[in-house]
């Protein structure tokens, strides 16, 4: 049996330099968090960029980058600064990631992006082509590489290839204003599984494939000439253990092994015990809906004054693709919001909104997944969103409540959270307050039921049915071709 060669944009740690030194750092998101687990276990081999382009890498530092991606068991490809440009915050995350989460207005169609996605894709695949060895296995992740898939399989027709994609597929009204549509299904198609978080995503990638290019699509299976394409859906589960070890370590931890955060989020818990922590964690970015929490917020403090001084929304906001404009009008907005609301409603006793803008060690994770009594995730639109599901792994006492956006593809799994529309205040305030009040029964009442589900399927169990399926259409195709 062969290797599994994994490929992404990101790797899963970044690189930075200073003053000659190499710091690999873990990347956040979803792909790369979940991933890691899967990677760390097995006989694979991970391709993918280093965070730095080829300008901020002296010739001489070369060997020790590629040795410090070699201990995460990694490789990179190379790319300029003007291809990182192009690709990574051009076509990628100018024109896909708005589009494909509905942001229709911020989704910009040029054709210079194009040409550089097209490159650097290329570059990608021929990453995969010189490492790849007969029976080897590749599986391509996401809506930065979705024109690899086709460029492998016209060199190795013979190789298994599965794509996987993170995010949402938009309904086939919106994904038909992209110009270069065709291409981009055109080149997904070159793989023999794809896969999808949901059944919705999936129903339309279908239709887009049946309007678009006129193929043949039975039940799951697309006909593309003597190459048949099964598409399925695989909701990503997380490290559960990972996370739930973790919370029942930091219960045992005695008062001086606390971090400096979690000794400060318990102060205030012992100073007013029925004050309630609500926890807000995303990337910064537009999908994720932070700036409308914050209104929302806000028209719940004045819809039920009796919470203020008894609640305090803790938001962690990671900096994400801060080269992009939208994103910098995001972080604008977002430090004038919470300057505002902190502004109107402060007492001298009382901060309503504490504002962490930083990605924080995975021990500080834990310290506030396992300090809130309520976590509040409300995505206008997300492919997946892990941390809902995290949080509730490490509520080991199962106490503690969920409200999560309908809009995020994690809330088809996570019914028994309290599930809102983020354009509806009113609901949204009326959750928070339900979410104050719910009996401790009640809570882990919901909780054992998400925690069993979440447990069962992990990310593990995603991965492996991911590949089993994989390797069964291969079987299915050869069988074909053979009769
Ligand atoms: P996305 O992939 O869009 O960023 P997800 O919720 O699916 O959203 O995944 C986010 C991942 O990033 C989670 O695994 C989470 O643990 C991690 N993460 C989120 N916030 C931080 C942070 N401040 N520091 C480190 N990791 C974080
Ligand atoms: C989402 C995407 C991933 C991406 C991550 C972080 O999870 O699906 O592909 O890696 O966000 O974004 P970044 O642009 O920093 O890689």
């Amino acid at each position: 049996m062969g290797k599994t060669i994994i490929i992404s944009n990101r790797l899963p740690v970044q690189l930075q330099i200073s003053n000659g030194d190499i710091t690999a750092i873990p990347s956040v998101g979803g792909l790369a968090t979940g991933m890691k687990s899967v990677h760390s276990g097995g006989d694979s081999l991970w391709i993918g960029w280093s965070g730095l382009t080829e300008e901020e890498i002296p010739k001489e530092l070369e060997p020790k980058i590629d040795a410090a991606l070699a201990e995460h068991g990694s490789s990179k490809v190379k790319l300029t600064e003007k291809e990182v440009d192009g690709f990574y915050y051009g076509f990628s995350n100018r024109t896909i990631w708005p589009l494909f989460h509905y942001f229709l207005e911020y989704s910009e169609f040029q054709l210079d992006y194009w040409n550089t996605y097209k490159e650097v894709n290329q570059k990608f695949a021929d990453a995969i082509l010189a490492n790849t060895e007969d029976g080897d296995t590749i599986w391509v992740h996401d809506y930065q590489l979705m024109l690899v898939p086709q460029m492998v399989r016209k060199e190795r027709p013979d190789v298994s290839i599965g794509f996987f994609l993170h995010i949402p597929f938009p309904s086939f009204e919106i994904f038909r204003t992209l110009p270069w549509r065709e291409e981009l299904l055109e080149g997904v198609l070159g793989s023999d599984l794809i896969g999808f978080h949901t059944y919705d995503y999936e129903r339309h990638f279908l239709s887009s494939v049946r309007r678009l290019l006129g193929l043949e699509v039975s039940f799951n299976d697309i006909t593309m000439g003597d190459h048949v394409i099964k598409v399925d859906s695989f909701p990503m589960g997380i490290d559960y253990k990972k996370f739930s070890d973790a919370a029942k370590i930091h219960y045992n931890k005695s008062k001086n092994e606390q971090s400096e955060l979690q000794q400060r989020l318990n102060t205030h818990q012992e100073t007013d015990p029925d004050a309630k922590f609500i926890l807000s964690i995303d990337r910064l970015d537009y999908s994720k809906g932070i700036a409308k929490r914050l209104n929302a917020f806000e028209y719940f403090l004045n819809k039920y004054p009796q919470y203020k001084e008894k609640v305090r929304l803790i938001i962690l906001a990671v900096p994400s693709r801060s080269n992009v404009p939208q994103y910098q009008l995001l972080k604008r907005e977002i430090d004038e919001l919470v300057g505002r609301i902190n502004g109107e409603f402060s007492t001298v006793s009382w901060t309503p909104i504490w504002y962490f803008y930083r990605s924080m060690p995975f021990e500080n994770l834990i310290d506030l997944y396992t300090s809130s009594d309520i976590a509040w995730l409300t995505p206008l639109r997300d492919g997946m969103n892990l941390v809902a599901k995290e949080y509730i792994a490490t509520r080991t006492d199962q106490t503690g409540v969920l409200i999560l956006s309908e809009m995020a593809g994690s809330a088809n799994e996570m019914n028994e959270s309290l599930l809102v529309n983020p354009n509806n205040f009113e609901q949204t305030a009326d959750a928070l307050d339900e979410a104050i009040n719910m009996p401790v029964e009640e809570q882990k009442a919901r909780n054992s039921v998400l925690q069993k589900r979440l447990a069962r399927y992990n990310v593990e169990k995603w991965a492996n049915d991911f590949m089993t399926s994989l390797k069964s259409q291969k079987e299915r195709e050869a069988a074909n071709v053979s009769h």
